[in-house]
């Protein structure tokens, strides 16, 4: 629930603390040139990143993405480090404050974090239904993943305190359908391996990661970007 949980505005920026959460877990400060995250977006290669395949990304080809299950736009980063400019959906209003004020700081500088923290944008929508038929070339979405026991005994301490804060997205299967419906290519859907297609719903391919997969619903095929 919400009230166990606080925003602190710090001199680094806003940071979010558990105030009812076990011992031992540290406020969840966002910043986009810190940790695994931003060391990928700076150091990865096309050709180790299945999200990225899985979006259509190359080279030469930058499609326009939504994500639009933003979370701590971990995957977003990803996205723009490649170069597509990534527009960003998120529901909670705590992770929207958190995600604005990464933005706003990524952006400060000029090294490669601010440049793609200038290409990520988050929306006042607030759901992919709010969102025009065919308004971007690929919607990405990766909502909570289902529970599993094996799975939650492994959460690590700070996706605990996010999964308590955001809740288990029990509506996820109702995003497929206004996602493909924004997207005038493909919808790409990350999934545990455990889990079933999103709305139960086939997808036409899958690219498989060692932790998880992802399925990939082709409208039409990328010629006519
Ligand atoms: C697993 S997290 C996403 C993690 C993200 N891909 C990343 O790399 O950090 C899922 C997020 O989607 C948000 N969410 C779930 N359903 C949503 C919906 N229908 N509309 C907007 N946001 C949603 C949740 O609040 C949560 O923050």
């Amino acid at each position: 629930m919400s009230s166990e949980f606080e925003l602190q505005q710090t001199a680094d920026g806003v940071q979010l603390v558990w105030t009812a959460g076990p011992k031992g877990i540290k406020p969840l400060h966002l910043d986009f040139r810190a940790g695994k995250s931003g060391y990928r977006a700076v150091n990865s290669s096309l050709k180790s990143e299945s999200l990225i395949k899985a979006l259509g990304i190359t080279g030469k080809r930058k499609p326009s993405v939504l994500d639009a299950t933003a979370g701590l736009a971990r995957d977003a980063l990803m996205v723009a480090a490649f170069g597509s400019s990534v527009d960003l959906i998120e529901r909670h209003p705590m992770v929207r404050i958190l995600l604005q004020d990464a933005l706003e700081r990524g952006r400060n500088g000029t090294d490669k974090i601010a440049d793609c923290c200038r290409r990520m944008q988050l929306l006042e929508v607030e759901h992919v239904k709010q969102v025009s038929s065919e308004q971007y070339d690929v919607v990405y979405l990766d909502p909570m993943y289902p529970k599993s026991g094996k799975q939650r005994a492994q959460v690590k301490k700070d996706m605990q305190m996010f999964q308590q804060l955001v809740g288990g997205d029990e509506d996820a299967n109702d995003l497929i359908a206004p996602a493909l419906d924004a997207a005038k290519f493909r919808v790409v859907v990350k999934r545990p391996d455990h889990a079933d297609f999103l709305g139960q719903r086939e997808p036409n391919t899958q690219i498989k990661s060692k932790k998880h997969r992802f399925d990939v619903y082709i409208k039409q095929g990328f010629e006519q970007l």
